[in-house]
């Protein structure tokens, strides 16, 4: 904070205390001498007379600690701009790394100042949870994938991380919902190994079906297109028309989809025969995907997690569709 804004924040609190105690001390005096005290003041509404009384002492001492308390509080913790506080209290180690010139993050920084006896909660507790967790999380990281998704502990610990990280999207049971796909069947966009499966959550991944798979193909063809993917997945619809959207299919949605549209894990190009729908089976959801194009965004989580964790949740995600 730049040193105007310090000096304007401090001036702005210190007026407002002050202000509160003067205003306190006026309202304690009787500021009408000629009515006395407890008689009428002369307003009278609904029955309801105004008398002349003090502030009852209660009241006022209450505001006079919290004026104390405010004061204290200025003192020992930072609150007045730039002043840090005598008690050298911080939610996070920032000041003291920048003024020591040490990494921010570093866990020296965290203990030389637990040394000077300065208090940087956030940083201590962050550290209590890394002793605590860190050869837990660590052993995981050293067991091949394959185990851990039969280890009943990391599967315990993969679900809680996916609860907090991953269920707003995927659903807390993981069946995902319209766009979301679902990780607990065996239809996968890029593949369903251990090793696609942590690939997918370490890098995230993009799905892109461009408008119309950015290929000569009208509008009017659009209900064909339909028809003959209802076709390939087995569901109802008109023979005419799905032979027209064959041939239309034929212009080149084969490149991504494959020329059986099973699909391609390596484009997440979905199987278009399975009658599983990431955007929705009904003819109206299946043509908004083909005239408007989809792009599906799973986020990438190695440097929101790190390695070790995503490791402990790939094998959560696997053994999902895999018990
Ligand atoms: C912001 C929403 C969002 C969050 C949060 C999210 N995902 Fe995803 N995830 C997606 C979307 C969307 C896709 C599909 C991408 C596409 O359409 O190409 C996806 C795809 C995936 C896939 C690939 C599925 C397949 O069929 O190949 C896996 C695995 C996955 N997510 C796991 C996770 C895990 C584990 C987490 C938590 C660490 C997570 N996701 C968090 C949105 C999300
Ligand atoms: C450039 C590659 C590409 C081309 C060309 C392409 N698609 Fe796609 N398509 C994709 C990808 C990738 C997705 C998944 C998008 C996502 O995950 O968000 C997709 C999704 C879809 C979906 C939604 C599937 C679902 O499960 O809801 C349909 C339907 C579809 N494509 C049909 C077609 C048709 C019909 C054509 C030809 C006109 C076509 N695609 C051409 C890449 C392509």
């Amino acid at each position: 904070m730049s040193n105007f804004w310090s000096m304007w924040i401090s001036i702005l609190t210190i007026l407002v205390i002050v202000g509160c105690f003067v205003l306190l001390k006026i309202c304690s005096k009787n500021t009408t001498p000629d009515i006395k005290e407890g008689e009428s003041m002369g307003h009278s509404f609904d029955g309801i007379e105004e008398l002349n009384n003090p502030l009852p002492k209660w009241w006022s001492y209450m505001f006079y600690i919290t004026i104390v308390f405010g004061v204290i509080y200025l003192a020992l913790y930072p609150g007045l701009g730039n002043f840090k506080g005598y008690l050298g209290w911080s939610s996070s180690n920032q000041s003291i790394g920048t003024e020591q010139g040490i990494k921010a993050d570093s866990k020296a920084a965290i203990e030389n100042a637990s040394k000077e006896g300065r208090w940087v909660q956030y940083d201590q507790e962050v550290k209590a949870a890394d002793d605590k967790f860190g050869p837990i999380f660590k052993k995981f990281a050293e067991t091949p994938l394959e185990e851990l998704a039969k280890d009943p502990e990391a599967l315990k610990v993969g679900g809680r991380l996916f609860l907090q990280n991953c269920s707003q999207c995927h659903g807390s049971d993981a069946r995902g919902s319209l766009g979301f796909p679902n990780l607990t069947d065996s239809d996968w966009l890029y593949g369903g190994s251990l090793a696609e499966i942590k690939t997918s959550i370490m890098n995230g991944r993009r799905g892109m079906m461009p408008p119309k798979g950015g290929l000569p193909v009208d509008d009017s063809e659009i209900p064909g297109l339909v028809a003959y993917l209802h076709k390939l997945g087995g569901t109802e619809h008109d023979a005419a028309l799905a032979a027209q959207g064959q041939g239309s299919f034929m212009k080149g949605c084969f490149a991504c989809h494959g020329m059986d549209a099973k699909g391609n894990k390596l484009m997440g190009a979905p199987n278009l025969t399975d009658n599983i729908w990431l955007y929705g089976s009904s003819d109206g959801q299946i043509s908004e995907s083909i005239k408007y194009g989809r792009s599906g965004v799973m986020p990438a989580w190695k440097d929101v997690l790190g390695e070790e964790k995503v490791h402990v949740i790939a094998a959560y995600v696997y053994s999902l569709s895999n018990k």
